[in-house]
């Protein structure tokens, strides 16, 4: 067993990590919406005004504290007045993005917001800058937002909501390099400035307007954006980053892959920290304060479809390979919270690297689920210092084995997440706490064989356990983190 010590220092606080970088993406793409949120009221699935009781009760079990719709490329056709009203009037439309089944808006505005008040968390709605108008737009706020008397308020409480909701988060476009609209990014930008203009704060909403950012390394994009915005106009901008195994025309299996596609799954998991770095120096050229946050609101694992599914469903199961990667982009978010301040993982149910897919009224939790549950005392404490002090490469590959991240809340009790992904090799972690005294720890693990999986017939095959592999000594916690594994620490 290879020994390294891991050096955190309580005194030395650094960034807030917030509860919404745990945030997740909801979009009109195959069962994510239908089936896998909504079902109806009339359905014999259980339900609360037609959203699956067991959805919501694992959402809140995570804390999800945001949750992007209604895309993605949906978003950029996504006409939101298609999406009110009773049910049987509303617009049924072609989703020409995926699979060209036809969408029937019976989820829309209303619905989402009922959704995040059954989840208890922020909504964050993707605008229509590619297709949709300016009106539009500012007719959607208007809607959601304004209490008094107006002719877009009015209209909603014709529907049956007296009071306004409250929408902080707002992007301004999606992909509008890509699916909205394939715009130039000074073209994008002067759009932003347009479009956001209209958005207007209503009685007491406040909105945190998100500007399109960058596809993945495009580096120029964010360089033009981020020299026409400003603070005032632009509290962050999106980045979108995918991890693809493969090509894009043969991604890779999500259960049947070998170790060297194990490896270069992770080594592209790893680029996201690269990513950060990079489009974070860039942005702090233009904004020295940091006042303009970087929103990762698309992310994860995408893999060629179940086989025998709708290819344009991105329907994908969940392994302990994603539960490795998911733990390496949260503990890389931790660790630039300073600028990270959102990430959604793509996408909430059945439609990529979800955390709970669903089979008619059977539900399950994937291993990447486990790790949102594992990470969630993260939300809203403070970033700690903290480092290994060897290099630990992974065998066939040129990423570390152990990554980690560790913060610590308002009452001093600590969260240290630590992974490991090599496939042969046990750490023993010795974790030195300065300035912290530690009284007590309890530890839990997510270990499995790499490509195993939850499935509708054993859906606990991946889950977390009670680990009692580490002992405590003094100022130190000596910790094994065994081959293939994600261990949460909580000390106090
Ligand atoms: O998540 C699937 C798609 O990926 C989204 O609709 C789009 O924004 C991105 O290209």
């Amino acid at each position: 067993m290879k020994q390294v010590n891991l050096y955190v220092n309580a005194a030395n606080r650094k960034s807030k990590i917030n509860k919404e970088i745990y945030g997740h993406f909801s979009e009109h793409l195959g069962r994510c919406i239908y089936d896998g949120i909504y079902v109806g009221e009339d359905s014999t699935i259980p339900n609360v005004k037609g959203m699956r009781k067991d959805v919501v009760d694992a959402l809140k079990e995570i804390k999800t504290p945001v949750l992007r719709w209604p895309g993605g490329c949906f978003a950029d056709e996504y006409h939101w007045k298609d999406g009110i009203g009773p049910k049987e009037d509303r617009k049924k439309m072609v989703n020409t993005n995926w699979g060209g089944v036809t969408e029937d808006n019976s989820f829309g505005t209303h619905e989402f917001l009922e959704l995040c008040e059954q989840i208890g968390c922020e909504p964050y709605i993707a605008g229509n800058l590619g297709s949709g108008t300016v009106q539009e737009l500012s007719e959607w706020v208007e809607y959601m937002t304004f209490d008094g008397i107006s002719p877009m308020a009015d209209l909603r409480k014709k529907n049956g909501r007296e009071k306004p909701w409250k929408v902080k988060y707002l992007g301004i476009g999606n992909e509008n390099w890509g699916c909205g609209g394939n715009m130039e990014p000074d073209y994008y930008a002067a759009e932003y400035r347009r479009y956001q203009q209209f958005c207007k704060n209503f009685s007491g909403n406040e909105l945190y307007k998100v500007a399109c950012g960058p596809n993945s390394d495009d580096y120029h994009w964010t360089d033009v954006l981020m020299s026409k915005i400003n603070k005032g106009i632009s509290k962050a901008i999106s980045l979108h980053y995918y991890t693809v195994p493969g090509e894009w025309s043969k991604k890779g299996s999500a259960t049947a892959f070998s170790k060297d596609e194990y490896f270069t799954t992770l080594q592209k998991a790893y680029k996201m920290e690269e990513l950060i770095v990079k489009h974070c120096e860039i942005m702090s050229k233009h904004d020295q304060e940091h006042e303009i946050g970087l929103i990762v609101d698309e992310w994860g694992n995408w893999f060629d479809v179940e086989p025998g599914t709708n290819p344009g469903f991105l329907y994908q199961q969940n392994t302990m390979r994603d539960a490795i990667t998911a733990s390496i982009n949260l503990n890389i978010f931790n660790q630039h919270s300073d600028r990270v301040v959102m990430a959604n993982i793509a996408q909430v149910v059945n439609v990529l690297q979800s955390v709970i897919l669903t089979e008619g009224d059977k539900m399950i939790k994937t291993p990447t689920f486990h790790i949102f549950r594992m990470y969630r005392d993260h939300q809203e404490a403070t970033l700690l210092d903290s480092y290994i002090d060897a290099t630990t490469t992974a065998e066939n590959a040129t990423i570390p084995a152990l990554s980690q991240s560790v913060s610590m809340k308002e009452d001093g009790s600590i969260l240290a997440t630590i992974s490991n992904c090599d496939l042969e090799q046990d750490y023993e972690v010795t974790i030195h706490l300065a300035a912290k005294c530690a009284k007590s720890c309890t530890a839990e693990i997510l270990q499995a064989e790499i490509d195993a999986y939850n499935s509708f017939d054993n859906a606990d095959v991946v889950e977390p356990k009670v680990y009692n592999g580490f002992s405590m000594k003094e100022d130190t916690i000596v910790v094994t983190v065994p081959a293939a594994s994600v261990i949460a620490l909580s000390i106090k």
